[in-house]
């Protein structure tokens, strides 16, 4: 059972940043804001530590955190080799939301990676989490800062519900630019496989290396049999808030006509219904985990959330929003 602890409130001044690196030096856990989500953080080569993240989720054990860096050169402090790609990748995209996969060094403790030989790497670019990276002196371990399996935090209150209590310091920064999870990119094979999609997708990682980049065939399909995407974290029930989710797909004008003719049977009924639609995909990136928590919190009954495209980007928004929904679709 975890002991409920007193949660300090940062500001981002360099004194409370400071504060922030201490906490982490001496084995705590502080979560900090980050351009796609808030990460909850601990020192990446402290065993102790990053296990307390694992236990103030609520996250399976065999899920591996994400470590970040501050710097490009960080890098060789956790993955055994860097090859020609994963180098064209870093000056593509860090500062940024992309996670390499690599193979890691001894060094890297086998709780951080969930048991995997392999670990993966980000620098992120708010300056607020660099700092905080920096002044620790070391490297940061940090899922998202949400409980398992609830939307992802894109604001501090988001963390500080979830969290309060349970870890010992948030960094009260802005909202996130992005609002969804990095891309996640195995570079550790031949060909390299998106496992994560985000908002540097697997057209743009192709134009950098100048080769193929595949989509784990996994991605945005309902699952079925052994067919186990490659990311462990990307097997569990995610996303999920307490209302029924359905995402409305297919023609967009039918889609919305189908949404309300819906809903207002269901609200006819007694039921509370939230409507969700987005003016485009950047948009519903950043702010669908909010919306989500919203209808949450004030106990609507069902979630009906109208499909982006799956152009670009939005073949992320659409990973997340199917994922709510528990592969709930109704095609229109
Ligand atoms: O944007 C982000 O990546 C945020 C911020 C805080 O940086 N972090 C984040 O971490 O989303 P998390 O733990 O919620 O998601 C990490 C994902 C999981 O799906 C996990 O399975 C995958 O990355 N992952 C991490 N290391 C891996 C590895 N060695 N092999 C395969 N998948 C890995
Ligand atoms: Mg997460």
């Amino acid at each position: 059972m975890n002991v409920e602890k007193e949660t300090l409130i940062l500001n981002t001044t360099e004194e409370d940043i400071e504060k922030a690196a201490e906490i982490i030096k001496a084995g705590g856990l502080v979560a900090f804001p980050t351009e796609t989500v808030y990460g909850l953080g601990a020192d990446a080569f402290n065993a102790h530590a990053v296990q307390s993240i694992y236990e103030a989720k609520g996250r399976p054990s065999d899920n591996p955190t994400i470590v970040h860096i501050a710097d490009y050169d960080s890098i060789n402090k956790i993955a055994a080799n860097v090859t020609e790609d994963m180098r064209r990748l870093a000056v593509a995209f860090w500062p940024g939301p992309m996670t390499m996969v690599v193979k890691k060094k001894p060094e890297v403790p086998s709780v951080t990676t969930g048991g995997l030989e392999t670990v993966g790497v980000r620098l992120p670019e708010t300056y607020e989490a660099r700092e905080l990276i920096r002044k620790s002196g070391t490297a940061i371990a940090a899922p998202s800062a949400n409980i398992s399996g609830c939307p992802s935090p894109t604001s501090w209150e988001h963390v500080y519900k979830d969290m309060n209590g349970k870890i010992d310091a948030i960094i009260k920064g802005g909202r996130c630019k992005h609002g969804i999870e990095s891309s996640v990119i195995d570079m550790t094979e031949d060909i390299p496989m998106v496992l994560r999609p985000g908002v540097i997708t697997a057209e743009m990682f192709s134009i950098v290396l100048g080769k193929d980049v595949v989509l784990d065939p996994t991605l945005n399909r309902m699952p079925e049999g052994d067919f186990v995407p490659k990311a462990p974290g990307m097997k569990y029930k995610h996303y999920a808030p307490r209302a029924e989710v359905t995402v409305f797909a297919g023609d967009p004008f039918k889609a919305r006509a189908t949404m309300d003719t819906r809903a207002a049977r269901l609200r006819q009924e007694g039921n509370s219904v939230a409507v969700i639609e987005f003016q485009d995909e950047e948009t519903a990136g950043r702010e669908l985990f909010g919306r989500l928590r919203d209808a949450d919190e004030i106990n609507v009954d069902y979630i009906f959330i109208k499909a982006v495209s799956e152009e670009g980007m939005g073949f992320a928004v659409m990973n997340r929003m199917l994922k709510a929904a528990g592969y709930n679709v109704i095609e229109c």
